[in-house]
Parts: C-alpha cells; sequence; structure tokens
C-alpha cells in the first residue's frame, strides 16, 4: 500500500533526468499516484515524453505543454486536464528562471526587466498555477500544493541575484496562499533544498563548491539528492502532514542552521 494510492499530482517543471520534479516524480508513482506532466517548450517535449515512457502506467499520464508566462496554456493544461481527470489531489510547482545575467555580478546593477522576468516565471507562476488548479481541488475536496525554494531568501549567496528575490516572493506567497487556500481544505508549503546538480542549478555560478561546503559542514556531513527531495515532497503529498501548511520545509542535511561553520 503506497503514500499516496488513489491521489492525482500534476507535476510541473521536469526537464530532463536530473530535475528535482524527476526525482518527486518517480517517488509518487511508487507511492502510488497517477502522474500528469507539463513540458515548457516544444524543444523539451521530447526530453520529458521519453523520462515518462518509462514509467509503467505512462499510457495513462497526460503530458501537455504549460510555459508558466503564457496564462492561455496554463488555462488549457488545467482545462485538459479537467477533462481528462475530473479532479486532482496534488500540485508540484518545480519552476525557476532568470537571465544569467540577473544572477550573476553585482547586485545592485540588476536589471528592471530581469527581476521581473525572475519573480514572474519563478514566483507569480506559483500563484497563477495554483488558480488555475482550484476547481479540480474542489472536486477532490481539497490539496496539496508544494514549490520548491533555495535558502538565498535569509542568507545571501553569491549568484543568486534576482532568484533570490524570486524565491523571497514564492515563499511569501506560499503563506499568502496557505491563509487564502486552509478554509478549502487546500495547503501550500515549499521545500527548501540543498544545492544539486541540475539544469536550474548549474546556471548558478558555485554550485560545486556549495556542494563541498555541504558535504564538508553541513551537520549529516552529506549532500542531498533528488530522491531525498521526492520522499519529503511524499510527505507533503500525503495525509501525514496534513496538519502541515504555510511551512518551509528544509532538505538540505540542517545546513541552514548553521551560523558560523566550524
Ligand atoms: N538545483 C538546485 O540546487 C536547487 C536548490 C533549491 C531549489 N531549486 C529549485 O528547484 C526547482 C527545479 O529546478 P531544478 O534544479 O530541478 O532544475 P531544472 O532546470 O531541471 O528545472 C527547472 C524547470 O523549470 C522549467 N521552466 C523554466 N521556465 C519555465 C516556463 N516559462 N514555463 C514552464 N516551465 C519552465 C524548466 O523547463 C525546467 O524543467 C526550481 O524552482 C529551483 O529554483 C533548485
Amino acid at each position: 500500500m503506497g503514500l499516496l494510492d488513489g491521489k492525482k499530482a500534476v507535476v510541473m517543471g521536469v526537464g530532463n533526468q536530473r530535475s528535482i520534479a524527476w526525482g518527486i516524480a518517480t517517488a509518487f508513482q511508487r507511492e502510488g499516484a497517477e502522474l500528469a506532466f507539463n513540458y515548457a517548450t516544444e524543444r523539451l517535449r521530447e526530453n520529458v515524453e521519453k523520462l515518462v515512457v518509462t514509467l509503467p502506467g505512462h499510457e495513462r499520464m497526460p503530458v501537455m505543454p504549460c510555459d508558466v508566462s503564457k496564462q492561455e496554456e496554463i488555462d488549457a493544461f488545467f482545462a485538459k486536464l479537467g477533462e481528462q481527470w475530473g479532479r486532482a489531489d496534488i500540485l508540484v510547482h518545480s519552476i525557476a528562471f532568470a537571465a544569467v545575467e540577473d544572477l550573476r555580478g553585482r547586485f545592485h546593477e540588476i536589471s528592471r526587466d530581469g527581476l521581473k522576468l525572475a519573480i514572474e516565471v519563478s514566483a507569480f507562476s506559483l500563484i497563477a498555477l495554483t488558480r488555475a488548479a482550484l476547481p479540480l481541488f474542489a472536486k477532490a475536496g481539497g490539496g496539496s500544493v508544494m514549490s520548491l525554494t533555495y535558502n538565498a531568501v535569509d542568507r545571501v549567496v553569491p549568484s543568486y541575484n534576482s532568484m533570490a528575490m524570486a524565491k523571497a516572493v514564492l515563499e511569501s506567497a506560499t503563506r499568502y496562499l496557505a491563509a487564502d487556500l486552509g478554509p478549502q481544505n487546500i495547503r501550500v508549503n515549499t521545500i527548501s533544498a540543498g544545492p544539486l546538480r541540475t539544469l536550474a542549478g548549474s546556471a548558478v555560478k558555485g554550485i560545486s563548491s556549495a556542494r563541498d561546503l555541504m558535504e564538508e559542514k553541513a551537520p549529516l556531513r552529506r549532500n542531498i539528492s533528488q530522491d531525498e527531495v521526492g520522499n519529503v515532497a511524499v510527505f507533503l503529498a500525503s495525509e501525514m502532514s496534513r496538519c502541515v501548511t504555510g511551512a518551509t520545509i528544509f532538505a538540505d542535511n540542517g545546513f541552514n542552521v548553521l551560523g558560523v561553520a566550524d
């Protein structure tokens, strides 16, 4: 018996095999969830489809376009999902984008348009996707929404400039959505993952040294994996976390508790 038996989960943000969203999808599948996926661009479609066919029961899994910067694609995605599934129980937002020049460089030189883009794609999208999923959650009698953040919000991390601002919005939106949607039995949380070598991760200069530092100094003295984040996501998606909402849950081997690492 799986922790997510009978649950329908929309997993948004698979780009390739290393994506955190893929770690979450495989953990959800192991626990018995039905899955639906998006791809952000036509270029990524093949990547996502090739991964999905490796899953048992893939014939029944919707795989549809959804670029979160286009409202019409969000609307079409959830309208089609509504026709196919009728309801949804879980929404995973594992999406981020920023222009490289707005991640690196001097913070005070960050561009107006670059900051807008990072916040729109990486944070406003959580609100837009959650809103679009509401009719499907209503049919399920509630829902669990989760996203991925990074502890560059409370701490300054070099090369994270515009994304740090976007994650601050994402974390705040998590709390506001949780308060707004709690009465509809919809929980909203975010997972603050440690550094992982993914496409998005490699856009941030210094991901390797961040991983070295984690292995050397984190209380658990090791790095995290996509699978481990997947297991935290299972907890947030399942009834085991029915009293948890509005939370930022750290999946970082305790690194966030350190002031000065010895
Ligand atoms: N890798 C890390 O070290 C790390 C640590 C903490 C949090 N995160 C967060 O995890 C999430 C997933 O990132 P990842 O590391 O798995 O990298 P990834 O590159 O595999 O995933 C990012 C995904 O965002 C999607 N995306 C970008 N723009 C989009 C758009 N306009 N519409 C729809 N989708 C779009 C991409 O297609 C990609 O699938 C991100 O929110 C990231 O900030 C990553």
